[in-house]
């Protein structure tokens, strides 16, 4: 939602980054905080969100916006991925971000680029099975982001809940300062979570994408009602599944929220992980409940 308190002043839009650090120095230099909102782009109203939360902590909005060839694999979505500046540039009018960094492929990976980062352990399993060499993909990146625009704040949304524990365990091992909020997931009305890769879905897979959602809340009201062994809960995400006609499922699985580790009784906060296909699209969701069932805000356990 359109923030009307924040000027509707249109971001500065940046592509050099030597160009992001010298608004950066700037803004430094004034005093103010940093916070930074790293996308690709084809942005919806969870990336919003991220920026409109930023704007409210921070002096200094920066979203940036790139479409990272290094976290896509090969047959993956690269070459198709929704690309929409001048619509993304609309959308972020009114969310009080000051500077968009679009780079250009070249000026991120420049000639003779060889290192990347490799984050063991958290990114092992889920996205890191599935999509060998995403997360190192993505911890490059983002590193090279936070280089980049150093920021006091980096905020992400918890859709991507093993992305963020990727990043969280980069930021601390590597001692990048800043700190890293996760941000609720921003669904649908009828609760399907807001991904740039909705935009791939025909009319009767967006229908059968709420299978994911349906699963999920499955297993917290599972939970509710008493249930703790992993294993039926774990068999009826993915009837739920099947039932709303999507697959194949990659994973359906129930870990604790901190390691990503493997639970087989629920004794506490519990988060439920799901990646499936409908048709061609993939699609991945989580949810965080507690004892009661009840949805956990990330920010308050972890
Ligand atoms: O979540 C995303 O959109 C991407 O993985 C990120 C964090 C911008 C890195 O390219």
């Amino acid at each position: 939602m359109t923030n009307p308190n924040l000027a509707d002043a249109p971001p500065v839009v940046v592509s050099q980054p030597h160009e992001l650090r010298d608004v950066i120095a700037l803004a430094r230099h004034a005093g103010k905080r940093i916070g930074l909102v790293p996308t690709m782009g084809a942005l919806h109203a969870g990336h919003l969100s991220l920026a409109d939360a930023s704007a409210a902590e921070c002096g200094l909005t920066v979203v940036t916006i790139f479409v990272n060839p290094t976290q896509f694999g090969a047959g993956e979505d690269f070459d198709r991925y929704p690309r929409t500046l001048e619509r993304d540039l609309e959308l972020l009018a009114g969310h009080g971000v000051d500077v968009v960094f679009a780079p250009s492929r070249e000026s991120i990976y420049r000639p003779g680029h060889a290192t990347r980062v490799e984050v063991d352990r958290v990114s092992a399993e889920f996205e890191g099975r599935c999509r060998p060499g995403h997360f190192s993909g993505v911890a490059t990146i983002v590193l090279k982001l936070l280089q980049l625009a150093a920021p006091d704040v980096a905020y992400f949304g918890q859709k991507d809940f093993q992305q963020c524990a990727v990043i969280r365990r980069m930021v601390e091992d590597l001692d990048v300062p800043g700190v890293v909020h996760m941000l609720p997931t921003v669904r649908e009305p009828d609760g399907l979570a807001m991904s740039s890769r909705n935009a791939y879905l025909s009319p009767a897979e967006r229908q059968q994408a709420l299978g994911v959602i349906e699963a999920l809340r499955s297993a917290a009201a599972m939970v509710a009602a008493g249930e703790r062994a992993a294993e039926p809960i774990i068999r009826t995400m993915r009837e739920r599944l099947r039932a709303a006609g999507l697959g194949p499922i990659d994973y359906a699985a129930l870990v604790e929220p901190r390691e990503l580790g493997p639970i087989q009784t629920v004794t506490g906060p519990t988060l439920a992980l799901i990646a499936t296909h409908a048709g061609l699209t993939r699609l991945i969701d989580n949810l965080l409940f507690g004892l009661h069932g009840e949805e956990l805000d990330s920010a308050a356990i972890l």
